[in-house]
């Protein structure tokens, strides 16, 4: 049940909301994450916003190796939206540990991803990233729509799924979200894997795999022919997604895909999302998630929610019923 601050107007705008939820054993300071990939390290973007305000962030994928992305064109337009095809490029976890993570800011809480073509290197990873302190907890990516081997198949597959989330259970006791595919049909049937295996909470969703064509040319726009679709044109399915999923388990689902105002947000917390990332819309203004937490605050406050956590899961019935 939602504790309600107060029914009147004038007493609900004086009252503060409590903004802080737990996500997957993670305690936030407000509901709000930047999304991997899509904020770098962190530190690209500290010149621009206090990232102690944010509730948090997701570091690019990291593979076990620095790895190099699909050559170009890797980027492209859609409608409401953008396609890439970048292929968890990153500076691998040696320089991750060693250099990006001290760069940052103290405070700001960090959630690693894990990216791996087999579950031993996912878990090998895994291993090596959490035992450093400044990481708060891991989310592995087993849906990245564009990369050749890995990735989406195991987000794809209950049984490559399960045997991933299960072996990266086992190599880390810290919080662990598995960042699940859109590209399935069930999609509650693979959060009830990850829950089964162990999981502390679920992310959803990664790009939707897509892609686009150059009549003039006769070409598929990307380089590696397909990419993944973000931004608002993917965010009714998303919101679908965590909806269904969170009728199916109990552990957190933190929502992400197409969030572009704090309106945005609050229906996925609506829909049974403990937390939110915003991906991207960083690119047309990285302060966008600060904005956000603000914006969903003063929803809560005008709705006489004393709490954030409140708004989890509080969707009414169609008929009002
Ligand atoms: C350029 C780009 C790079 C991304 N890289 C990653 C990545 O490395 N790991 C990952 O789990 N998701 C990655 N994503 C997916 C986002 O984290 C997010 O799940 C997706 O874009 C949907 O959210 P959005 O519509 O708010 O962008 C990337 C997205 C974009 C646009």
């Amino acid at each position: 049940m939602s504790e309600r601050i107060g029914e009147a107007v004038g007493e609900t705008r004086t009252r503060e909301v409590d903004e802080r939820v737990v996500l997957a054993g993670i305690p936030l300071r407000n509901a709000v994450l930047t999304a991997s990939g899509t904020f770098g390290y962190g530190t690209e973007l500290a010149p621009f916003l206090d990232l102690t305000r944010l509730g948090g962030f997701v570091a690019k994928s990291l593979t076990l190796e620095p790895r190099h992305g699909n050559p170009p064109p890797r980027i492209a337009e859609a409608p409401s939206g953008m396609l890439n095809a970048i292929s968890i490029e990153n500076v691998g976890v040696k320089a991750f540990l060693e250099e990006k993570l001290p760069a940052l800011p103290e405070g700001v809480v960090v959630i690693a991803s894990a990216f791996g073509t087999e579950p031993g290197l996912y878990a090998e990873l895994v291993a090596r990233v959490t035992a450093h302190p400044r990481v708060a907890g891991i989310e592995i990516n087993a849906s990245c729509p564009h990369v050749k081997a890995g990735g989406i198949e195991f987000g794809q597959d209950p049984k490559l799924l399960a045997e991933l989330v299960a072996t990266v259970r086992r190599a880390t006791a810290g919080p662990l979200l598995v960042k699940l595919s859109p590209n399935v049909t069930r999609i509650a049937d693979m959060a009830k894997v990850c829950e089964a295996e162990g999981a502390d909470g679920i992310t959803l969703i990664n790009a939707i795999q897509a892609m686009e064509v150059d009549v003039e040319r006769r070409r598929p726009v990307l380089s590696n022919i397909l990419g993944g679709l973000s931004g608002p044109a993917i965010r009714p399915i998303a919101l679908r997604m965590v909806w269904q999923a969170a009728q199916a388990v109990r552990i957190p689902i933190c929502g992400v895909g197409g969030i572009a105002s704090a309106e945005d947000a609050v229906k996925f917390l609506l829909c049974g999302a403990t937390a939110v990332q915003v991906g991207t819309l960083n690119y047309l203004d990285p302060t966008a998630a600060v904005a956000i937490a603000d914006g969903i605050a003063d929803y809560a406050r005008r709705h006489g929610f004393a709490r954030v956590a409140d708004l989890t899961g509080a969707l009414e019935s169609p008929k009002g019923k």
